[in-house]
């Protein structure tokens, strides 16, 4: 359990250098969609963000849902140390354009 606390941790990390350095897509370069960038949640979020044991569904729910649970989580008004680890280097339009797609999922 450790182990895969630490991989998902890592997974993290990843993704949100990731979202905050994403060069703008071009026709050469590796795929770069959303889709690809939240899979760093599925190690916690379930593979299509479908929840899973204790991590919270988030494909589907209501984008403003979502993206206040984020904004909340960032700035510690809502205590959940993993998620604000995940999350803290996000800025507003990344989160927004993250839970636009989780709403669409
Ligand atoms: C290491 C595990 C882990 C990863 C990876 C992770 N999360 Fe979470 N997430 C959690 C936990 C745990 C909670 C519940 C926190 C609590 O107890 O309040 C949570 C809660 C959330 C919530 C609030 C949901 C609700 O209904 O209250 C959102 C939104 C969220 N995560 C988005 C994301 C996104 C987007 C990613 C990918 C960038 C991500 N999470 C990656 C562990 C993780």
């Amino acid at each position: 359990m450790t182990t895969r606390f630490q991989l998902a941790l890592f997974s993290n990390a990843l993704f949100a250098i990731s979202l905050a350095n994403a060069p703008a897509q071009s026709a050469e370069s590796a795929p770069d969609t959303m889709a690809a960038r939240v899979l760093a949640c599925a190690s916690c979020h379930g593979a299509h963000g479908e929840g899973m044991a204790t991590f919270p569904r988030l494909a589907g729910q209501h984008a403003p849902y979502l993206l206040k649970q984020l904004l909340v989580i960032q700035s510690v008004l809502r205590t959940a140390p993993v998620m604000h680890g995940v999350i803290k280097d996000l800025t507003k339009d990344q989160m927004q354009a993250v839970v636009a797609y989780l709403e669409s999922i």
